[in-house]
């Protein structure tokens, strides 16, 4: 699997010629030179309704002809929305093989709104996602605070790659990714949600300093980079 940050929380996974783009924030994101018109996916993942995750979802998905995968609520928020939209619903907790790659919701502790196209306030239960492709797994954290069932969620499911928050503010801090990346235990981590905006503004630098003083390896993607898994 090849991992592309496209800045902010999104996360561009690319595996044997196909492709799936998870929290598409893209347009609206000072930090994002990417477009959705140049996004190709097998899928669109969301993993909550905060307009800077669900960013340029629709969008992609209609382009694209390709569902957008979220927890049921939102998934019913999106077709709300646009009834033309092909979603696949999934319960936190749930998976599912899909012919490119497995989907899987875990829990994140974050708010619950959905209040993404100035429609009515809809409420989804925000999660992480773990993905796979090609035999390899990426654990995208989604918005959260750090939380003790994330030691569960490693044991369970062996990760290549965690993507954690660390910008606070809205989500645990560079410190709290630091606690929780102890208890994942995965292979690599890597910085993200941070410093699109002042207010998330991080140093990432000295974030993996204190992860490699913990003996944990990281790896800071500069927007646009990719990383092999
Ligand atoms: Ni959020
Ligand atoms: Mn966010």
């Amino acid at each position: 699997m090849i991992v592309k940050y496209c800045g902010h929380s999104c996360i561009l996974a690319e595996n044997d010629g196909n492709s799936v783009i998870i929290d598409p924030f893209l347009k609206g994101n000072p930090a994002s030179a990417l477009s959705p018109e140049d996004v190709t996916v097998n899928a669109v993942i969301v993993t909550h309704g905060h307009m800077d995750h669900v960013g340029d979802s629709v969008e992609i998905a209609k382009r694209n002809n390709c569902p957008i995968v979220a927890i049921d609520e939102l998934c019913k928020h999106f077709v709300r929305y646009d009834a033309s939209l092909s979603v696949h619903r999934l319960g936190v907790g749930g998976s599912f093989q899909f012919p490119w790659g497995k989907v899987k919701l875990v829990p994140a502790f974050h708010g619950i709104g959905c209040e993404l196209f100035g429609a009515e306030l809809a409420y989804a239960m925000p999660v992480g996602v773990l993905l796979t492709m090609g035999g390899k797994t990426l654990y995208h954290a989604g918005d959260t605070a750090v939380f003790g069932d994330m030691k569960l969620i490693g044991e369970l499911n062996p990760i290549d790659l965690a993507a954690l928050p660390i910008g606070g503010n809205y989500t645990m801090d560079a410190a709290d990714s630091i606690a929780a990346a102890k208890m994942i235990g995965a292979k690599k981590y890597m910085p993200i949600h941070y410093s699109t905006f002042g207010i998330i503004k991080q140093d990432d630098a000295a974030w993996l300093e204190a992860l490699n003083a913990d003996g944990l390896d990281g790896v800071i993607l500069k927007i646009g980079e990719t990383l092999e898994l």
